[in-house]
């Protein structure tokens, strides 16, 4: 009897022991984390699920008993397992607060709807790639996206949005997504958009609709994302997917800035909030009742630091969401009391204001610019192979 027991005890341990030793060499952890706190084991747990899911592999260290000792891994593994993306599931009703009162019913339903769930902050994530920041970043890309805009996103993989490594500084691309806002387009895209992110790894999507009043919502998500993941990036461009953008323009811009808190691009002062209900960009006294905006760099694309970025996503979770992105950026870094920077190489809202005029197509411009509105696909391929031919421009211009 004594005998059976010892047995079973001291098979109970070596399995036990077998369990361990596996989970440690899979998850580069050391031994003691895994008889920490409860919470932290499951995040672990999740957070290396997900990501078998994702890749079909393993996260395994493959050089884990490589270069660094256990401990320095450890400690890695316990920053990574406390820093990811921590919300799981959405409980968000609507806001019946104010449903009786005059102003908001009598608010046009797309900002009856915003102001139902303005109070719903951050949302699952769908896609996540968390090793995207990995290493020394210079410049992060990121792209404001929809999902039924694949061939936006093929043409910037292919044009500005190319991974590379310009003077040994490294430049990554990212795009930006909700759920598809149309209930018809959600089950086959959501497949074809999976079946891009295995072929490319570039796509974060969140479990929000993709709305033009969700655009903040995006803004918010990926600053808190990058707060997360992101350590060591220097400069981040965002911008829309229809723009034409010069990342070594912007590399060779970056390579003179020396302060703190830069955010530069196509900077608007005072602008006043639109009260026409036909535009775009109507925004209800009820919503907003002052006569300007504080300053605000077009959303079409801008550059700002890494560290900057952090401090707008602290900002930023004590505001209310505004549904303009970029004027609600603008708000947080009023906040921060940083101003935003002009700088004429930004043309998000076109090179000349006539649409029609020659100059927003000539290649001599786009060459010395660093983001130009607003190009299709076809037009923005075009565009890229003239600006690198053997292009010769009469006038030298001096943007930069
Ligand atoms: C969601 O929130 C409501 C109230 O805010 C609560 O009654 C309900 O139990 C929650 N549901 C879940 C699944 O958490
Ligand atoms: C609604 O009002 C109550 C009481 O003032 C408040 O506690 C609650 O947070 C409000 N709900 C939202 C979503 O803001
Ligand atoms: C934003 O997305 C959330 C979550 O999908 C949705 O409930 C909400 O209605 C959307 N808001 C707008 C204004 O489209
Ligand atoms: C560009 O033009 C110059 C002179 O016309 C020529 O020598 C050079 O080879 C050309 N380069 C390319 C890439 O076509």
């Amino acid at each position: 009897m004594f005998q059976w027991k010892k047995t079973l005890y001291r098979s109970v341990f070596l399995s036990f022991l077998l369990v361990v030793t596996v989970t440690v060499l899979q998850r580069g952890m050391a031994p003691s984390q895994l008889l920490q706190g409860q919470p932290q084991k499951e995040l672990v747990a999740q957070e290396s699920v997900k990501a078998q899911k994702r890749d079909g592999v393993l996260p395994v260290a493959s050089d884990f008993w490589k270069k660094q000792g256990p401990a320095l891994k450890a400690a890695e593994a316990t920053e990574k397992a406390v820093r990811s993306w921590d919300v799981t599931s959405v409980n968000c009703s609507a806001n019946q607060n104010f449903s009786k009162e005059d102003w908001f019913k009598g608010l046009e339903p797309n900002f009856r709807q915003f102001m139902l769930y303005r109070h719903c902050r951050y949302f699952p994530m769908l896609i996540n790639h968390a090793e995207k920041c990995r290493g020394d970043i210079h410049l992060l890309i990121v792209v404001k996206s929809i999902i039924t805009q694949h061939d936006r996103r093929e043409a910037i993989r292919r044009t500005w949005g190319q991974e590379r490594e310009m003077e040994g500084r490294k430049v990554r691309t990212l795009f930006l997504l909700g759920v598809a806002s149309k209930e018809e387009e959600r089950a086959n895209y959501q497949k074809l958009l999976d079946y891009e992110d295995r072929i490319y790894g570039d796509i974060l999507q969140w479990d929000f609709l993709d709305s033009f009043f969700n655009l903040t919502l995006k803004e918010v998500h990926f600053l808190k994302w990058f707060s997360i993941y992101c350590d060591h990036v220097r400069y981040i461009f965002k911008g829309d997917d229809d723009v034409y953008v010069s990342p070594s323009n912007i590399l060779e811009f970056l390579q003179d800035q020396k302060a703190d808190n830069l955010f530069v691009g196509d900077v608007l002062f005072k602008a006043r909030p639109i009260r026409k209900k036909e535009n775009k960009y109507y925004i209800p006294n009820a919503l907003y009742n002052k006569n300007t905006y504080p300053p605000y760099a077009g959303g079409g694309g801008f550059v700002m630091d890494g560290p900057l970025a952090k401090k707008l996503h602290r900002v930023s979770e004590s505001l209310e969401l505004y549904p303009i992105d970029d004027v609600f950026l603008g708000m947080c870094l009023e906040v921060l009391k940083v101003t935003p920077v002009a700088h004429a190489g930004f043309k998000t809202f076109g090179i000349v204001k006539n649409k029609n005029s020659k100059m927003n197509k000539e290649p001599c411009f786009y060459q010395s610019m660093l983001v130009v509105h607003k190009l299709l696909p076809s037009e923005l391929l075009a565009m890229w192979d003239l600006v690198h031919s053997n292009l010769t421009c009469s006038r030298k211009l001096q943007i930069l």
